[in-house]
């Protein structure tokens, strides 16, 4: 493509190894099945794979909550398991990005229980985040923080003698108690952490709430009434503090360090990348976290909450690509992930031009159409793939997968839900293992019982329905990414055409020497547009003689310039 770094273009494929594939039949995903799988992406034309954790621990947050950063859990396999599927992922050019959780521990870590077990004032209990209660009696958390589960954000000790003793803060699930990053053996260790999965061959990390690391001196009481994903995110006091740059700064020259050590296996283009989970606004606070001694990338969530709509959409691409580009970064694209409802399911909400809401959908809960869903996914899919940058597509989203929508109560294990009392749904409909055929007890996602059921419509979406269908989402995604990859659209300018239609997003992408080579339209008016002549590359769904019917994506050559 060009000679820009692989991490200025490439698109990545998240994979949630408790719910790819199954090869050990124990209903969970594992190391194994992914590696099995593996040609799956080859085939479909990423770059690479990041894999959510796959670490030892007790699973109370689906592996976010770590006990052991350098050992792989025997519920997914081996450390060996983990050489083998990044040495056959090389042989497939594909590179490998593992998660690293920084800001918290497990409870089950050998640190929180040596914490515990020393009781406060301890060097074992400043790796952690302890203080004393409010009140007489200290029997009030020590700061008004909630937990983005719900509920506060501290939970009090109980001390060897049976009485109450200090709070731990966890910005999440009780299990996972906060590191504190003041500490240097907290810097030491997660430093050495990266290390240990550098010198085994990872071509980069996935930051997991990157900015919560460092919270405000005196931990303040929050404006409650704020919320980091809408607000000023450095407002509140546990989000977005200064300090956290400093941490990136050591890590960048890090991985910098190990540039170069695999030349054999990609040449010129060898480095390392590091990704941050950043829910922070506005864009110019994300992109200092892009600053060139700082991550390479960080996920753009303001994409993926803005509302189905052309004048909201063209002001997120506009405000990402100026803010990432006055740091001279590239700007990442992002629909799905783990936590979020896939966008083929949001999309399909009566109201998606107005609600970006991100939060699960149950049985309780309006249902959404599926196949307005997907026809917007496909068109919403199709432009992010031409934007300039590197996206990130989320396990199954290529097949068109919903959400499972009607989970029953009893078989979900997001934490969000039982600490909510049930009133939030949580995160599990996104998380449903993936269908790899149409039929057998789990869609051929592995020979036991998955661990949460599929809806009865993935049996239609299974790989095999699929390849070789035109018109089939997977082969849409095929061509959108072998096209992307033949016109180095990920390098590409890009310039708003100045005439598009109302409610039409119309953009040409430009080559570094400002030859043309496509344009895009997305028309998220109610009814279909002409088109300008043109040769049609690909489009998300069937042009409507020579128009483009609403919420439809087309990328259209641009020869003779
Ligand atoms: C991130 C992860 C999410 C996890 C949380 C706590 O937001 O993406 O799945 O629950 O961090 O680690």
């Amino acid at each position: 493509m060009s000679n820009q770094p692989w991490w200025r273009h490439a698109v990545i494929y998240q994979v949630y190894p408790r719910s790819w594939a199954d090869a050990d039949g124990d209903g969970v995903g594992d190391l194994p099945g992914i590696t099995s799988r593996l040609e799956h992406l080859a085939d479909l034309g990423v770059d690479a794979l990041w894999l959510s954790p796959f670490y030892v621990s007790p699973q109370n947050d689906g592996g976010y909550d770590v006990a052991d950063f350098r050992d792989v859990d025997p519920l997914f396999g081996t450390l060996a398991d983990l050489d083998a599927l990044v040495a056959r992922a090389h042989d497939l050019r594909l590179r490998v990005v593992v998660d690293v959780v920084p800001n918290h521990t497990s409870s089950e870590h050998p640190w929180f229980r040596a914490a515990l077990a020393a009781g406060p004032g301890s060097p074992e209990r400043a790796r952690y985040v302890f203080r004393p209660g409010r009140g007489d009696d200290g029997s009030e958390p020590p700061n008004n923080w909630q937990s983005k589960f719900d509920g506060p954000a501290w939970t009090r000790t109980t001390d060897p003698d049976g009485s109450p003793g200090e709070w731990y803060l966890h910005l999440f699930d009780g299990s996972q108690p906060d590191l504190d990053w003041t500490n240097p053996e907290v810097h030491a260790e997660l430093e050495s952490v990266l290390r240990f999965w550098l010198d085994r061959g990872v071509d980069g990390f996935r930051i997991d709430v990157a900015h919560g690391l460092v919270k405000a001196d005196g931990l303040p009481d929050a404006d409650l009434s704020l919320d980091e994903t809408r607000d000023r995110s450095s407002l509140l006091p546990m989000w977005d503090q200064p300090g956290v740059h400093d941490v990136y700064r050591r890590w960048r020259a890090l991985v910098e360090e190990y540039r170069g050590t695999q030349t054999a296996l990609w040449g010129e283009d060898d480095d390392r990348m590091l990704c941050g989970e950043a829910w922070v606004q506005p864009a110019e606070a994300l992109a200092a976290y892009v600053r060139p001694d700082e991550l390479h990338q960080t996920f753009n969530f303001s994409f993926l909450m803005t509302p189905w709509r052309a004048d909201a959409l063209r002001a997120s691409v506009d405000d990402a690509l100026a803010s990432a580009g006055a740091v001279g970064a590239p700007q990442t694209w992002v629909l799905s992930n783990h936590d979020v409802v896939r966008h083929a399911t949001r999309l399909g909400r009566s109201d998606a031009t107005q609600v970006a809401e991100v939060e699960g959908i149950g049985p309780r809960d309006e249902q959404p159409d599926p196949v307005l869903g997907l026809r917007r996914a496909r068109a919403a899919t199709a432009l992010m793939l031409a934007l300039p940058g590197s996206a990130y597509l989320y396990q199954g989203e290529e097949l068109g997968l919903p959400d499972h929508t009607r989970l029953p109560d009893e078989v979900l294990q997001d934490p969000t839900f039982a600490r909510s009392g049930g009133t939030r749904h949580g995160r599990d409909g996104c998380r449903v293992p993936v269908p790899w055929a149409s039929d057998g007890p789990s869609l051929g996602f592995g020979p036991g019982e998955p661990w949460l059921p599929q809806p009865p419509g993935y049996a239609d979406l299974a790989p095999g329905r699929q390849r070789g269908v035109e018109g089939s989402t997977l082969e849409l995604y095929r061509r959108l990414l072998r096209v992307r990859r033949e016109l180095g659209l990920g390098t590409a300018t890009l310039t708003w055409l100045p005439d598009a239609p109302p409610d039409v997003l119309a953009l040409r992408l430009l080559d570094a020497d400002g030859t043309r080579v496509a344009e895009v339209r997305t028309n998220l008016s109610d009814a279909p547009v002409t088109l300008p002549a043109g040769e049609v590359l690909v489009a998300s769904g069937d042009l409507d003689d020579g128009r483009l019917p609403s919420d439809t994506t087309v990328w259209t050559r641009l020869t003779g310039s």
